[in-house]
């Protein structure tokens, strides 16, 4: 009949344009965002070698290098949960409480600069803070440069890691590998690493749904670029200043850093890669479901009330974000000597 020709060419028509808008989704998306490669990428003044990698590795997990033995990096930034710690604000060094949350060392190489304020330029630079920091490992170079040559198996892996240098243990090296070893915590193949690669059936319909609303209701113009974030700073309350709990009034983000009094509660759009794993979120730390981050951020960043149906779209493509972590064997750490220095308390 006429009527039934009619519907199949009309349900043609919306196929076509839903393949269509489909399309147009993928290409919007592709002008966004940035798929996270296969290999690790390069690093600013320090070539990635095997032999570095190895090295950043065991520093990474060795206690030793914390005043007590206790802390290490992978303390605060457990590679088994996410990159982050269980919360909400980290535990250093005696039971100190830090000030913010732990951010994930998962693709950390890829935010503009490091930390939520943006103070340290890159990985280098990062690493020499928290080995130092009293709340943290509260240990000197001084310290570290001791533990490291009282262990014949370091000064053999710091040799081969800077083959070309005399005295290859200094506390600079110790940072450039470990940035090394963070430059292959990476992440790539994510449902939405291969949407972007081209695959329309990488994410669901509800997930597809979810990166629409992503970018239509504006979450994209801050969080955008390889890592869904981490690329520039923006004020954590643009409409609304967040409740007291959330944005504490004593830390005020990227002020600390530029002393400008546009950037007072300024901090570094969150990369959003792998979020779905690491609750609590915010750099205080409080909100412990990722439903509930995303309606405070609709509140406070956009003035947008999102429906139940919306968020629940929003959260499922967030989802999407979780990529192939790694495997990480735990390495086997040189033998302490009579010259290591002990735990102190
Ligand atoms: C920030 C690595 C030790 C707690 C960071 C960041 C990196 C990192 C790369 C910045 C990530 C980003 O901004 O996206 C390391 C390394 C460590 C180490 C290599 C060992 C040498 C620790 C320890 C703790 C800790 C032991 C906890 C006691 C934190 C916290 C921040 C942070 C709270 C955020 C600080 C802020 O934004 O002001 N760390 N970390 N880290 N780390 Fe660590
Ligand atoms: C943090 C999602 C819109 C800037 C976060 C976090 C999530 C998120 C889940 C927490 C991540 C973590 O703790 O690791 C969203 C969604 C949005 C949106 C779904 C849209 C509904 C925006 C907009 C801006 C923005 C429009 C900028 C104007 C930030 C900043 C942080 C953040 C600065 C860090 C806040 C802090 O200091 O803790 N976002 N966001 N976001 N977002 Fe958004």
């Amino acid at each position: 009949s006429r009527a039934g020709r009619l519907s199949v060419v009309a349900s043609a028509i919306l196929v076509s344009s839903a393949a269509g808008a489909n399309e147009d989704l993928m290409r919007v998306a592709k002008r966004i965002f940035e798929p996270i490669p296969s290999a690790a990428p390069a690093v600013r003044d320090n070539p990635i070698t095997h032999e570095k990698v190895t090295l950043g590795k065991s520093l990474f997990f060795d206690s030793r290098l914390s005043a007590s033995g206790v802390i290490s990096c992978n303390t605060c930034h457990n590679l088994g949960t996410g990159g982050v710690d269980a919360g909400p604000r980290s535990i250093g060094h005696r039971w100190q409480l830090g000030s913010r949350r732990a951010p994930t060392v998962y693709n950390a190489v890829f935010n503009v600069a490091q930390f939520w304020d943006g103070r340290a330029a890159d990985l280098k630079a990062q690493a020499a803070g928290p080995v130092q920091a009293s709340v943290e490992m509260n240990a000197t170079p001084d310290h570290v440069l001791k533990t490291l040559n009282s262990m014949t198996d370091y000064v053999v892996m710091f040799s081969k890691a800077f083959p070309n240098e005399v005295a290859p243990v200094t506390f600079e090296n110790f940072a450039k590998a470990i940035e090394a070893f963070e430059a292959t915590l990476i992440t790539p193949a994510a449902p939405f690493d291969q949407y972007l690669e081209g695959d329309e059936y990488a994410l669901s319909d509800q997930q597809k749904t979810g990166l629409k609303l992503f970018i239509e209701k504006g979450c994209s113009s801050c969080h955008n670029g390889i890592n869904v974030g981490g690329q520039d700073y923006f004020r954590f309350g643009v409409v609304k200043r967040p409740a007291e709990g959330l944005l504490p009034k004593e830390d005020k983000g990227r002020f600390a850093v530029t002393k400008d009094l546009g950037d007072e509660y300024v901090f570094r759009s969150a990369p959003l890669r792998n979020v779905a794993l690491r609750p609590p979120y915010f750099h205080s730390g409080q909100v412990w479901s990722l439903k509930q981050a995303v309606g405070v951020m609709s509140e406070v960043q956009l003035g947008a009330k999102l429906s139940d149906e919306e968020t629940d779209e929003i959260v499922a493509f967030l989802n999407s974000l979780t990529g192939q972590l790694p495997k990480i064997e735990y390495p086997i750490l040189p033998t302490r000597t009579i010259a290591t220095p002990k735990p102190s308390l």
